[in-house]
C-alpha cells in the first residue's frame, strides 16, 4: 500500500478542517436562507477550484454558472486546464482579474466566496466592499462567505486602535478583545463597508455563521446573507441567526 510521507499527511489534514468548515457554512446556508434557485457563484477558486467541486455535490444548478478569479499567473492558467477537466460537472469561467472588478450582469442571487489568506479587516478590503455595495454588485438575496486569516501578526496594538469604536460600542471588556476580533473583524468590515456605501438603511446584513478552524495558519470561515431592510449594529454582530462552531474542537461555541 502506498505510504503517505508526514509532509502531505500534514497537508491533507489542514486541508480537511477547511473543507469541512466549507461544507458546515454551506449546510446552514442552505437551511435558514437556500432556495431552489439558479444561482450565479463568485469565487476564488484558486487553482484546484475545490470549492466549487463540493458545492457542485450539494446541488447542480449551484454550479453552471462559475466565475473564478485569479490575479496570479500561474495558478490561473492551472485553474483553467482544472475548470477544462470539470466542464461535465460545473460551468465554470476562471477570470485572470482581481474579483472586486466583477461585473454583475445577471439579476439571479449570487453566492460569492471571498476565499482569503489574509486578514478581511476594514483597512484592506472595506473600500473594496463598498465599492461593490454601491454598484449593486451585492445585493438583496446575495450570499457572502469569507474567509479570513484570525490570527494577530498585524500587530495587536494595530488592531485595537483599528477596532476601539466597535469594541466600545459593543461594550467589550478589554479581556475579551481577542475572541471579539476573531469572531467579528470581517463583519466589522462589512458593516464599515455597507456604512460607506450609504447603505445602511437599506440593506440588512445577517451573520449566520462563523466556524474557527486551523489550516497552516489560524483561519476563521464566516457566512453572511443580504436582505431587503436595515442593518443595526449591534443586532447585526449579535444576529439570532449566528452559529459559532469550533472545528479543532468539533463543537459548537458557546
Ligand atoms: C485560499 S486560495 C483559494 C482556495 C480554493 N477556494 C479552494 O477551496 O481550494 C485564494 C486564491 O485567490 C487568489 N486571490 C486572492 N485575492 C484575490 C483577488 N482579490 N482577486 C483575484 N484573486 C485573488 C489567490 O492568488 C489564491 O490563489
Amino acid at each position: 500500500m502506498a505510504r503517505t510521507s508526514p509532509k502531505a499527511a500534514s497537508r491533507t489534514k489542514y486541508g480537511m478542517a477547511k473543507a469541512a468548515a466549507i461544507y458546515l457554512l454551506n449546510a446552514r446556508w442552505q437551511r435558514l436562507f437556500g432556495q431552489p434557485l439558479a444561482y450565479n457563484y463568485v469565487t476564488l477558486g484558486g487553482a484546484n477550484l475545490h470549492d466549487v467541486c463540493g458545492l457542485g455535490f450539494v446541488d447542480k444548478t449551484l454550479v453552471e454558472r462559475v466565475q473564478s478569479f485569479e490575479t496570479e499567473e500561474n495558478l490561473f492558467k492551472a485553474a483553467t486546464r482544472k475548470a477544462k477537466k470539470l466542464s461535465g460537472l460545473a460551468g465554470i469561467t476562471v477570470v485572470n482579474e482581481n474579483i472586486f472588478d466583477y461585473v454583475r450582469r445577471d439579476p439571479q442571487p449570487h453566492i460569492f466566496f471571498f476565499d482569503f489568506k489574509r486578514a478581511c479587516v476594514k483597512a484592506t478590503y472595506s473600500e473594496n466592499f463598498a465599492d461593490l455595495f454601491r454598484k449593486d454588485v451585492i445585493r438583496t438575496g446575495d450570499t457572502v462567505l469569507i474567509t479570513s486569516y484570525r490570527g494577530i501578526r498585524n500587530g495587536w496594538p494595530n488592531i485595537v486602535q483599528e477596532h476601539q469604536n466597535e469594541f466600545g460600542q459593543l461594550k467589550i471588556p478589554t479581556g475579551d478583545y481577542k475572541t471579539c476580533y476573531m469572531q467579528c473583524h470581517p463583519s466589522f468590515m462589512l458593516y464599515d463597508a455597507l456604512s460607506t456605501a450609504g447603505q445602511l438603511g437599506k440593506r440588512r446584513l445577517r451573520s449566520f455563521g462563523y466556524i474557527k478552524y486551523h489550516d497552516t495558519t489560524p483561519m476563521g470561515l464566516y457566512g453572511y446573507f443580504v436582505e431587503n431592510g436595515k442593518t443595526d449594529f449591534k443586532n447585526f454582530i449579535k444576529d439570532e441567526a449566528l452559529r459559532s462552531f469550533n472545528m479543532s474542537k468539533r463543537r459548537l461555541i458557546a
